[in-house]
């Protein structure tokens, strides 16, 4: 998997960029690149954005610039990745969406900032619009770390453990239901107790308990 990310601020990724998972990706293959919208652009003075056309509040993310980024990243090279615009507007990320992303040999993530971003970014350049929830953030960065977290989190041996990402919330193995709790030592604490199946050393038991309480989960959040 090949991440690219467009953004003003590529300082903001070194902390993502330095954790275990993330480190885990890249040492099995994976690329976390960041370009800065800057690097390229065909305006003076390292400009990027300009006000709205119709008046408004803020500044606007430029058609140009980030076409010329693209440009730059991708014209020399065969393999052209999904291009993904984070914007609050977007589909909302889900664990399937999440997996599809996941399938991906190369994907393209475009952060905006200011008031927003050109819609011909939108129209003409990036594949789909992604949101991580009805909210609106100060820009795209938070957005494409968690898009890179997740997708990431799903490569083989990204996590340590061929299993830790198969059998969670929203998985397949659950039936796209939340996760099981769980518990771990002591078993007992201020009178809170294990649930005695847990301690039960049956499997079947504690397999039937655990299917169990993840659909509850996904009855009570319905
Ligand atoms: N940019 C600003 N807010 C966002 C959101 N909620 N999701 C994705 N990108 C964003």
């Amino acid at each position: 998997m090949r991440l690219d990310v467009f953004t003003l601020f590529p300082e903001w990724f070194a902390w993502f960029a330095g954790q275990r998972h993330v480190r885990n990706a890249v040492e099995l293959g994976s690329e976390l690149n960041l370009l800065h919208y800057r690097d390229s652009t065909p305006l003076t003075g390292g400009q990027v954005d300009d006000a709205p056309y119709g008046g408004g509040a803020g500044m606007v993310l430029r058609v140009d610039v980030v076409d010329a980024a693209l440009h730059r990243a991708y014209d020399s090279s065969h393999d052209s990745p999904r291009v993904i615009l984070l914007a609050p507007s977007g589909r909302p990320l889900d664990e399937p969406l999440a997996a599809e992303l996941a399938q991906e040999r190369h994907l393209a993530l475009l952060c905006g900032r200011y008031e927003g971003v050109d819609e011909r970014v939108r129209e003409h350049l990036s594949d789909d619009t992604v949101s991580i929830g009805p909210y609106v953030l100060s820009g795209g960065e938070l957005a494409a770390m968690v898009v890179a977290d997740t997708v990431l989190r799903k490569l083989p041996g990204a996590l340590g453990h061929a299993d830790s990402a198969v059998e969670e919330s929203f998985s397949e193995a659950l039936d796209g239901a939340p996760e099981y709790p769980h518990y771990t030592r002591p078993a007992s604490y201020r009178g809170w107790e294990v649930p005695e199946v847990l301690l039960s050393g049956d499997h079947g038991r504690v397999r039937e308990w655990r299917l169990e309480r993840s659909r509850e989960r996904a009855r009570s959040s319905a």
